[in-house]
């Protein structure tokens, strides 16, 4: 945290005293704490109490301060991190909201950095469907929520809502602070999941692809700081913190690329595209009665060796699913679809490839392998490829965006 910037919030609820030991294990640690307090928090504890712990002016308004007209956009900027404790629900429904009438809200507008959040409040509370539901659309706007704890509450109530220990929520604050942000600016499309090709109204030839592995790229791209967009077949995933496009067959899935590849620094293919389709799919359901239908296939596009025909300056990641000669086939890939990079990944082991949390895969671009991974989680080997696309782009030991120091 040695030199991060960390606006801290101060919501008004009685876990705000424990605020002020987030304050002092954020100095302590390194950092430059930038404390705003609401309205509703000076009524429990104090802009000096603050103030003295960060050597910083603690903030209460977001007019009238004759030392600082615009508060909120300098805080915003300035920001490596802004973190709330306690978020009480009524923060949480104006932020969700968009509100931005006092020097917090307004700063949360105004800023880039990531966001986390600490609620706490009475169990009902916590579990009332409308603190529900905007904290979902917060996660999914890309906010962490470090999660209460069960325990005493205030009026020697016990329950669900008790603010989450100050260690935790200073971890969870220097984890986000030191995560990699080496493709900040990059624009990522991903894939993911299986293509669905109509039989009938009601029927299709599929594959066993959950998503998993495509999702995890796409979630990791957007943490290390890309401009991510997801084109998926499972409707039932997210919500995302990206714009998150889904498709059905490999024709819609086609349509989503080619609209989106001009604009696109990367485009990394997890998705499982069916090969064929049937041919003449029936528009009414095909009925029992009528005894078992002849289905005829035909070819599918070949999305990814489209583009990378289309290729211009595109970094093209494709997968390669085998079962045998695994290096091998997969290498005959990225030269017959012109890729930068392909990760073969052997699915004939049940610990791997589809519907599973893990896999295992060998890296490859034009000069042979370039990486080979153990057993690994989606997540990690979503990781290990997004290094070998940062040192493609020259990203490489890149981690820091460098933010408007004051
Ligand atoms: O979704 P999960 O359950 O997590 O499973 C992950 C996975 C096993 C699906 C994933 O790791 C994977 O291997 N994805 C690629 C599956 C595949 O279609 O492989 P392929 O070898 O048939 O195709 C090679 C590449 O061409 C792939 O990048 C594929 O997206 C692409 N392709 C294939 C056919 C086609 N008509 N158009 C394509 O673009």
């Amino acid at each position: 945290m040695q030199g991060r910037t960390v606006v801290l919030g101060v919501c008004g609820g009685i876990a705000a005293y424990k605020a002020v030991e987030v304050c002092r294990r954020l100095t302590d640690a390194g950092a430059r704490v930038l404390p705003v307090l609401t309205r509703g928090a000076t009524r429990f504890v104090t802009p000096l109490t603050f103030s003295a712990l960060a050597a910083e002016p603690a903030r209460t308004r977001l007019f009238d301060d004759p030392d600082d007209p615009i508060p909120h956009t300098r805080l915003g900027r300035r920001a490596d991190l802004v973190l709330v404790v306690p978020a009480t629900a009524g923060f949480c429904a104006r932020y969700a909201a968009g509100f931005a009438d006092d020097l917090l809200t307004a700063t949360l507008l105004a800023t880039r950095a990531p966001v986390v959040l600490a609620p706490a409040m009475h169990t009902e509370m916590w579990e009332h469907p409308a603190v529900r539901a905007n904290l979902a659309v917060l996660a999914a706007r890309g906010v962490t929520v470090v999660e209460p704890e069960v325990g005493r509450l205030a009026g020697g109530d016990e329950g669900a809502g008790r603010l989450a220990d100050p260690a935790r929520i200073v971890g969870v604050a220097g984890e986000i602070l030191a995560a990699r942000r080496d493709l900040e600016g990059v624009r990522v499309l991903v894939t993911a999941g299986g293509t669905r090709e109509p039989i009938d109204a009601v029927r299709y030839l599929g594959n066993r692809s959950s998503g998993k592995m495509g999702h995890a790229l796409a979630r990791a791209a957007h943490d290390r700081g890309a401009t991510v967009t997801l084109v998926t077949t499972r409707a039932d995933a997210g919500p995302f913190p990206f714009p998150t496009v889904v498709v059905g067959t490999a024709e819609e899935m086609r349509a989503a690329l080619r609209r989106r590849f001009a604009d696109s620094d990367v485009v990394v293919m997890a998705a499982a595209v069916a090969d064929f389709r049937p041919k003449a799919p029936a528009e009414g359901k095909w009925k029992k009665e009528d005894g078992v239908p002849e289905v005829v296939l035909e070819p599918t596009p070949d999305i990814l060796a489209e583009l990378g025909a289309a290729k211009e300056h595109q970094l093209l990641v494709g997968f390669a699913a085998e079962t045998e000669d695994v290096v091998a086939r997969a290498a005959a890939k990225l030269v017959r679809k012109r890729l930068d990079l392909v990760v073969a990944n052997d699915v004939s082991t049940p610990d791997a490839g589809f519907e599973v949390d893990t896999n295992r895969a060998v890296l490859l671009d034009s000069g042979g392998p370039v990486s080979e991974t153990p057993l690994v989680t989606k997540a990690e080997l979503a990781g290990i490829i997004l290094d070998q696309v940062a040192a493609r782009l020259g990203r490489a030991g890149r981690d820091e965006t460098p933010r408007e120091q004051t």
